[in-house]
């Protein structure tokens, strides 16, 4: 860098030279070997840093150095301390190599308020795949009975969840740190009781472990559950056009749990602006916009803007629609697994769904891998249905 810096320097006292050399005497000679030297500088620049292998270019309207990959919003307005430190710190983190395990494991984190209605679905899902996976569960109210062995002494410390709350956001961060603890967990999927597998284990160890992104919803919402959320309090970090809505249901890897690990910044700024009754009696939910908001400011080429937990909103209300015992049909799980498509509702008066082909490395694939919201009664026909969905 100093070398190239000197050059520039060269260069442009060469400039200024040739620049009053004309003003005073306009001596044909000087004048051109200036311009031939000019050029061949330029051409001995272009050897030694050619376009493409550098992030240093000569006239690049990017820049020159460490912050061609950031998205370019942030050159918008200046950066203040925090944000420069907390930039770093995540691209230092993405850069790195991740560490590769010689036995890769999923970890799932389980969110519940107590004893998991699906336990013995998910011990089905479990069953024979011993050491690819691990899990974690978050009991937020009561102490779960487990009735799965792969389920017993999983139960992490936990604490209270408020529905809407911080709280949850905390508990997503609790679950992801335990389970960071264990370097052969490459990635992490966060489920809640009431959601189902839709695909059996290998299939869901595949498409998680050799993913390269994670699988975080993430899409603008213009209207009042979107956007009608975000208050001025969160400038200057979170600006309004960077505010994003998505599902809570992630799955990310690593690398990508070690960034939210490492964030304090945007945290704090979603704990104390995101959240039920602000001022002027506004909600807002921070496990639906903090991690969006986040992956999409800090690394948007690595989330797939889609969560891989299904669920319907088609209904339009304020609770997505809940599957009973009577709703299980071959069929409604068959259009679960085929759908390759993801859709995202927006709560602007126009009602507008924005649909987005499911791309998996490059392929179209389909979307799904778990889903909700099932009611615990549905345990029994699901068990019988899993046999045969469990091929898929
Ligand atoms: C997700 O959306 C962002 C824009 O917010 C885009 O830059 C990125 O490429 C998208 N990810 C994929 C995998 O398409
Ligand atoms: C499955 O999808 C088809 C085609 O979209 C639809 O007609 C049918 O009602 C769906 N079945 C269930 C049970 O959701
Ligand atoms: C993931 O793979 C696809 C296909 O090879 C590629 O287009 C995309 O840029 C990759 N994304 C990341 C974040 O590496
Ligand atoms: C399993 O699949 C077969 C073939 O598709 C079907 O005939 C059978 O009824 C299914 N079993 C259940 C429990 O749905």
């Amino acid at each position: 860098m100093k070398k190239v810096l000197a050059w520039l320097q060269g260069t442009r006292n060469l400039l200024i030279m040739v620049g009053s050399r004309k003003r005073s005497q306009l001596r044909r000679p000087t004048w051109i070997i200036a311009l031939i030297s000019l050029v061949s500088i330029f051409l001995v620049a272009a050897y030694i840093f050619p376009p493409g292998r550098s992030t240093c270019y000569f006239f690049s309207s990017k820049g020159c150095g460490t912050y061609d990959e950031l998205p370019p919003n942030i050159f918008s307005r200046e950066l203040t301390d925090d944000e420069t430190e907390s930039r770093i710190v995540v691209k230092e983190i993405l850069r790195s190599n991740p560490i590769r395990s010689k036995n890769p494991k999923i970890a799932f984190l389980f969110l519940t308020p107590g004893t998991l209605p699906f336990e013995r679905l998910w011990h089905m899902f479990f069953q024979g795949h011993e050491g690819r996976f691990s899990i974690y569960v978050h009991a937020s109210r009561e102490k779960p009975a487990h009735v799965s062995r792969y389920f017993v002494g999983r139960d992490i410390r936990s604490e209270s969840v408020g529905w809407g709350r911080f709280s949850m956001v905390e508990a997503e961060r609790r679950l992801l740190a335990n389970a960071l603890l264990d370097p052969d967990n490459q990635h992490f999927v966060l489920l809640s009781e009431s959601c189902i597998p839709v695909r059996h284990f290998e299939f869901v160890y595949n498409y998680l472990l050799f993913t390269n992104v994670s699988f975080i919803d993430c899409f603008p919402d213009p209207g009042p559950h979107g956007n009608g959320r975000y208050t001025e309090h969160m400038l200057p970090e979170v600006e309004r056009k960077d505010f994003r809505k998505g599902s809570q249901w992630f799955s990310m890897k690593r690398q990508h749990a070690i960034i939210v690990m490492a964030d304090n910044l945007y945290y704090t700024k979603f704990k104390h602006h995101c959240r039920p009754n602000m001022e002027g009696g506004r909600n807002c939910y921070s496990d639906e916009h903090y991690l969006p908001t986040f992956f999409h400011m800090l690394d948007p080429g690595g989330i797939a803007n889609w969560s891989v937990t299904y669920v319907d909103w088609s209904e339009g209300k304020w609770h997505p629609r809940s599957f009973r015992a009577r709703d299980i049909t071959q069929d409604l799980l068959n259009n679960i697994t085929s759908l390759d498509e993801s859709t995202h509702f927006q709560s602007d008066a126009k009602r507008s769904n924005v649909i987005t082909p499911c791309v998996w490395n490059g392929l179209r694939r389909p979307c799904f891998l778990f889903a909700r919201k099932f009611f615990p009664e549905s345990q029994t026909v699901l068990l019988t249905f899993f046999a045969n969905f469990s091929r898929l």
